[in-house]
């Protein structure tokens, strides 16, 4: 079965998307089979790995309205071990039609499950910054929400409704939903970025991944390539961060499954 997480925060401009794409190249680089799927109407993970959005007749708009199957959509990407399910602005219409639907929630997570087996190991989803329906599509489809975040006073004011967000889908259609908070941009000369990470590791402990992601105009220029930050500049701060991620996850994925299993 394929490892299900979806990357989200209301917040934008927290690192949702430049984590799903280095990540999910991180742990192609490790030798797991990638799914990533671009949820954003503003459609950047679609754009980073050099699709043109608007040009793109299927998307995972045809999985959320129309049924589609999971993999129709679906394309090959240059990086290798990575596969995209794009999007476009058509996604903007998935939030006022999607609540007209009956269970409508549980449209991605029956997608996802009718294809046994899947020929990924971890399935990433880039969500849109608001908490609509797709973005509760892919929270009811996930086993673990990343929340990006950055150490500064409104990101972590943001986490409220993050939370509360969590609360709600594991009481309706997935309780088993686990979240791990992520810092990201972290300055660590800047006192405020410091004390709101302290902060926040007292909060949530566990809940906190130990990995953090520094500052790193590198990760900037890499989407204007089309290549992800661990081919574009493979030993650049961000590149071993998002490595140590890759592995912090994989950790935690392995104890679950032999939990499960
Ligand atoms: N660690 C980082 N260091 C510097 N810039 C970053 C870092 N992570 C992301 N960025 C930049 O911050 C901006 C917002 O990131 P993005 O991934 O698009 O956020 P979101 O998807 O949450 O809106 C982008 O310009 C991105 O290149
Ligand atoms: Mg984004």
């Amino acid at each position: 079965m394929s490892y299900v997480i979806a990357i989200s925060n209301e917040k934008g401009g927290v690192a949702k998307t430049t984590t799903a794409l280095s990540l999910g190249a991180a742990l192609a680089e490790l030798g797991r089979k990638i799914l990533l799927v671009d949820l954003d109407p503003q459609a950047n993970l679609t754009l980073a790995l050099g699709f043109q959005p608007g040009s793109l007749e299927h998307t995972a708009l045809d999985i959320l309205l129309d049924s589609a199957p999971l993999l129709d959509p679906c394309r090959e990407t240059n990086v290798a071990g990575v596969d995209l399910i794009p999007a476009n602005s058509g996604i903007e219409n998935a939030e006022q039609v999607l609540p007209v639907y009956i269970n409508y929630t549980t449209r991605l997570q029956t997608a996802i499950q009718a294809v046994d087996p899947l020929p990924y190991d971890l399935i990433l989803m880039d969500c849109p910054p608001s908490l609509g329906a797709v973005t509760i599509n892919a929270l009811t489809a996930s086993d673990l929400l990343i929340i990006p975040t950055q150490a500064e006073y409104f990101s972590a004011y943001a986490l409220r409704d993050m939370m509360s967000i969590v609360r709600q889908v594991r009481s309706e259609d997935n309780p088993n939903l686990a979240y791990r908070i992520l810092i990201t941009m972290l300055d660590q000369r800047n006192r405020t970025h410091r004390n709101i990470h302290e902060q926040l590791d007292r909060t949530f402990g566990d809940g906190l991944f130990k990995t953090l992601i520094e500052i790193d105009t590198k990760l900037r220029e890499s989407p204007i390539l089309g290549l992800p930050i661990t081919q574009y500049k493979p030993n650049s701060r961000g590149a071993l961060q998002y490595r140590s991620l890759a592995e912090e996850l994989m950790q935690y994925v392995e104890q679950k499954n032999s939990e499960a299993a």
